[in-house]
């Protein structure tokens, strides 16, 4: 298919994720190369709303491939939501002449892009990120791999603490619907227990579990907790205060929060951006529309953003069962 466009636009919506510049900078270098004119829109489908829109050049997005958070800045636009909210936006994009957009972000975005291109038959490509990595079609959603080595980072230091004092910490990472990054976390450093949303799961067994570690010489233990799984009557803090009942066991919580978000993306991520920005660009271009460009096995694969917000992705068991063997 030859290339039908000459102006497209892009935004970063959602929460932010590290390597969205990355994902920025591949769709402004691509378009440059096609000699395509790329229009940068700020804070997401609030900015498309409002008609904060920019034009790029390939300068524009020089030296932010090592950079957090995005330089168009993002926003959960809850006038998106509407009906009328999708009309401005949709008279905004043929105000500037745009003809395609590229949106990066996590599921909330790519719904907002899979309605808007239902609803004015205008073409959109969707590129995943979003920390959580809880986006189907996709092994990996950008900015996932670097929350989790923040994570990570911060759970091993907290560790060395918890194993001085011989204390139990109960730490909250990110997820608000799923335990994608508390399980890789928990995995990674070592967990004695972890809580995740779509696992039942009982306090008293973990702190009858963690007891039977005590005795058997065990002196601090890490209970990592999804944001998701401690909730209402379960808040991290009551969790901490549930095990505390353990014998002459001190208790702590930590909620490692917006951290996870921010900060330099690592070479994986940034690699990711780059693929999956670059492609999702040259596909709009070549006429795609409505699909999500992902990478599965290794290799970039695209799907209709209508299958990508129909299917769930489900944690893997074995990791989950991984985790209780380790901390045997
Ligand atoms: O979707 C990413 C995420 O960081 C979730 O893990 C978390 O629950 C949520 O965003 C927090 O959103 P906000 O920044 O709006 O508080």
């Amino acid at each position: 298919m030859g290339q039908l466009m000459k102006r497209i636009g892009f935004i970063t919506s959602g929460g932010d994720a590290p390597g969205m510049n990355a994902a920025i900078r591949a769709v402004v270098r691509t378009c440059v190369a096609h000699g395509v004119e790329a229009v940068g829109y700020d804070r997401g489908w609030q900015g498309v709303i409002e008609g904060a829109s920019s034009h790029f050049t390939s300068v524009d997005v020089g030296g932010i491939i090592s950079k957090g958070g995005t330089m168009l800045r993002s926003a959960r636009s809850e006038e998106f939501r509407t009906k009328e909210g999708r009309a401005k936006a949709h008279e905004s994009v043929k105000k500037d002449g745009v003809e395609g957009l590229v949106v990066i972000g996590g599921d909330g975005s790519l719904t907002g892009a899979n309605i808007f291109g239902q609803e004015f038959n205008f073409p959109v490509m969707g590129v995943p990120a979003s920390i959580d990595n809880d986006i189907p079609g996709t092994d990996f959603s950008i900015g996932f791999d670097t929350a989790l080595n923040t994570a990570v980072e911060a759970v091993d230091k907290v560790r060395d603490t918890a194993y001085s004092h011989e204390r139990i910490f109960v730490i909250e990472v990110m997820g608000r619907d799923n335990g994608f990054i508390a399980l890789d976390v928990a995995l990674a450093c070592g967990a004695e227990a972890v809580l995740l949303p779509e696992v039942p799961y009982s306090l008293e067994d973990i702190r009858q579990d963690l007891k039977q570690m005590r005795n058997r010489g065990k002196v601090s233990s890490i209970v990592v907790v999804a944001e998701g799984a401690a909730e209402g009557d379960a808040e991290s803090s009551s969790i901490k205060d549930y095990l505390g009942q353990v014998e002459e066991f001190e208790v702590r919580h930590i909620v490692l929060g917006h951290m996870q978000r921010g900060g330099s993306p690592t070479a994986y991520d940034r690699v990711l951006a780059l693929r999956l920005g670059s492609k999702a660009l040259e596909m709009l271009i070549s006429g795609s529309t409505q699909q999500m460009v992902g990478i599965e096995m290794r290799k970039l694969v695209y799907h209709e953003l209508y299958d990508v917000l129909t299917w769930q992705k489900m944690l893997d068991p074995e990791k989950l069962a991984l985790v209780n063997l380790m901390a045997q």
